[in-house]
Formats: structure tokens, C-alpha cells, sequence
């Protein structure tokens, strides 16, 4: 494979009916390019209509029926394609049987991808939506982490804090594909998003909204997570996947994350911007004195990315399609 990226054939999109690949769709689509998306049922308008419906959807997108767990189900996607964004994985952090339903599909899954790449010969460069949860899940906490850092999959198998099986599946995912990538020669980056807020284009809850929006929910399991967290905005990050896959002199691994924060600082943030909803701000448990815990995203900014959105960018967007798809209500319920 070449690691030069004159993208001029079309690219592919895994997951492209979720929260992260609509959005990326919508921006390659804006910028020119062909796009195959990859989702598990083309049939299934309640899951694609929002991507039909884009501008220029008729004319530069097509629908591709793959699905994660079938070896060879991604070879006619890719077939021809110049770019492949692997962003799908499986989302369930609530499955009873996390090994088979979580684990396994998501480490297959990535390989099925990279062969089905491999067998393509067009294909010059795969980046593989990783995330943070293959970073910082250690049992001891550093004050900051940079790409050099990787999950303690160990831990997180002993401990099963609340989306442990998310943390082992990307991480064993990742390094496989690493492992792969390596042998095979086949042009892989990984872009490691902390947690994605913003506006959406899908119809239904995205799943990491259940965690961003915790504290308006009221979902108390994922306040661990939000304890010391750090954010993304969704468009922020659609367009650095864009700019890994253009820019030839990408290489390796890339933190794509603007904010660190604390669960004291959003509940503070979000109490002030909407009175509406009843949000705490004393969390069992959490220690008010703690310090946010530091995302370096250095590598990616010196290869010249620019990041434009602020905290309040990012939860007033996603607040915003909630409400419009009434997915969130206006108001906590003793305060309507
Ligand atoms: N959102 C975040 O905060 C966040 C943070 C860090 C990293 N990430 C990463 O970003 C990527 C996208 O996440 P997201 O937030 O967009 O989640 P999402 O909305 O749940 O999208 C995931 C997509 O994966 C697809 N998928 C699940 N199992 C599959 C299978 N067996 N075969 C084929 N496709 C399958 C689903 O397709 P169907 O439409 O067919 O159901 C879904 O559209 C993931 O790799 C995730 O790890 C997300």
C-alpha cells in the first residue's frame, strides 16, 4: 500500500448509521467526496433515512450491507476504494454476555475489516475510530495521558466498572489491528476521541449520549465515568478523521480530544445554562477536590489541526437535537 493519500477514488464508512459515521458522511459528502457506508440492514429506513436525506446523498453516497461479525462482508464495500474509515463497533454496555456480544465481535470485527482492506489493493489508508476507554483505564491514575499510554485490560476484566467491556473490546481491537497492519503493510492510523458531544443526525439516542447527558438523565452509573472526563465535539472530530486520511505525513496514533473537565465543573456549566433540568451537584462518592485529568492532543494540533468548538458548543448541540427529536424532555419533571 502507499502511504500517500491523493484521495480520488471513493472512500468507506463502517457504522454509518451511528452517532460518530452520519456525521462524518455528511462532512465527506460536503467536501467532495464518493461515499460507501457500510450498515447492517440498508433496508432499515428508520436506521438510514438520515443519511439519505443529506445533500448529495443521490448523487456520491451508496449504501453497502456489512456487518462486523462475517468475514468477507466488507470486501465488496471496499472494493475500488481509495480510504476506509473503520469507525463501527458494537455499543452495548448494558449485555449479559459481554465476551460474545461485545469482546469478540469488536476485535473480529476490526479484522475482518483490515483483511477485506488488504484484499482490496486500492485501499491507502484505514483509520480506525479508536477511543480513550484504550488509554487511561489503569488502577492508578496519571495526571496526564498521551498515545503512548494503553489500558490495563487486566484491570478492567477484575474491577467490571460500569462499560469495562467497551475498555477491553477497543483496546484488544486496536493492538490487533496494529498487529495486523504491521505484518500485512497496510497504511492504519488510530484516532482516540474522549467522550463525543454535539449536534446529531440520527434519529435515535446516540449511546454515548446516556453518558454525556447523565447528569440531566439522572443515570447515576455513568457519573464514574464523567468523574474526571474529557470531551470532544462531534464535529471537531469528524473533521480530524477527514485531515488523518488527507494529510500524508500522518502516522500512528492521534488523541482528538479539547477539553479535560471534572463532573463538578459540567454540573456547575449545565445548572447554569439550563435552570430547567434538576442537575446535582454533590456526587456520592467523588471527592469535590479532584483535578481534571489531562488529554494531550499536541500531536495532532502540531500536524496543524485546529480544534473550533467550546464545552458550551458541544453540550448545547447535543441538547438542542435532543429536544428536536424528542428524545430528552424540556424540562425535569418536577419542574415543568
Ligand atoms: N460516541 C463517543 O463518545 C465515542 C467516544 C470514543 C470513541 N468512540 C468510537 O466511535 C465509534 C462510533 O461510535 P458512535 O458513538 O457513533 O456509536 P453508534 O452510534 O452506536 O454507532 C456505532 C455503529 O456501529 C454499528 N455496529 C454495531 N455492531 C455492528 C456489527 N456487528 N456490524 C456492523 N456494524 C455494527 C452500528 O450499526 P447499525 O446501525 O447497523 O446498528 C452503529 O451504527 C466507535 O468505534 C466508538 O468506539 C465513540
Amino acid at each position: 500500500m502507499s502511504s500517500a493519500c491523493e484521495m480520488n477514488g471513493p472512500v468507506a464508512v463502517t457504522g454509518a448509521a451511528g452517532y460518530v459515521g452520519s456525521w462524518l458522511i455528511m462532512r465527506l459528502l460536503e467536501k467532495g467526496y464518493t461515499v460507501r457506508a457500510t450498515v447492517r440492514d440498508p433496508t432499515n429506513l428508520k436506521k438510514t433515512k438520515h443519511l439519505l436525506d443529506l445533500p448529495e446523498a443521490s448523487e456520491r453516497l451508496t449504501l453497502w450491507k456489512a456487518d462486523l461479525d462475517d468475514e468477507g462482508s466488507f470486501d465488496d464495500a471496499f472494493d475500488g476504494c481509495t480510504g476506509v474509515f473503520h469507525v463501527a463497533t458494537p455499543m452495548d454496555f448494558e449485555s449479559t454476555d459481554p465476551e460474545n456480544e461485545v469482546i469478540k465481535p469488536t476485535i473480529n470485527g476490526v479484522l475482518n475489516v483490515m483483511k477485506s482492506c488488504k484484499k482490496a489493493q486500492t485501499v491507502k489508508r484505514v483509520v480506525f475510530t479508536s477511543s480513550a476507554g484504550t488509554v487511561d483505564i489503569q488502577e492508578h491514575q496519571q495526571p496526564q495521558y498521551d498515545e503512548t499510554w494503553w489500558s490495563n485490560v487486566e484491570f478492567c476484566r477484575r474491577t467490571k466498572m460500569t462499560a469495562w467491556m467497551y475498555f477491553v473490546s477497543k483496546t484488544l481491537a486496536e493492538q490487533a489491528a496494529w498487529e495486523f497492519a504491521k505484518e500485512n503493510n497496510v497504511d492504519f492510523i488510530s484516532i482516540i476521541p474522549t467522550l463525543v458531544v454535539g449536534p446529531f443526525i440520527m434519529s435515535s439516542m446516540p449511546p454515548s449520549m446516556l453518558t454525556a447527558l447523565a447528569l440531566i438523565l439522572g443515570n447515576e452509573p455513568h457519573y464514574s465515568i464523567l468523574k474526571q472526563c474529557q470531551l470532544i465535539h462531534l464535529d471537531d472530530l469528524c473533521m480530524a478523521h477527514i485531515f488523518l486520511l488527507e494529510d500524508s505525513k500522518a502516522n500512528g496514533r492521534y488523541i482528538c480530544s479539547s477539553k479535560d473537565t471534572t463532573i463538578f465543573e459540567l454540573a456547575k456549566m449545565l445548572k447554569e445554562k439550563y435552570p430547567e433540568y434538576n442537575i446535582p451537584t454533590n456526587f456520592k462518592g467523588i471527592d469535590d477536590s479532584i483535578k481534571p485529568v489531562h488529554f494531550s492532543s499536541k500531536k495532532l494540533t502540531d500536524l496543524g489541526f485546529e480544534f473550533k468548538y467550546s464545552m458550551e458548543d458541544m453540550f448545547d448541540g447535543a441538547i438542542s437535537s435532543c429536544r428536536e427529536k424528542n428524545l430528552i424532555p424540556l424540562a425535569s419533571i418536577d419542574q415543568a
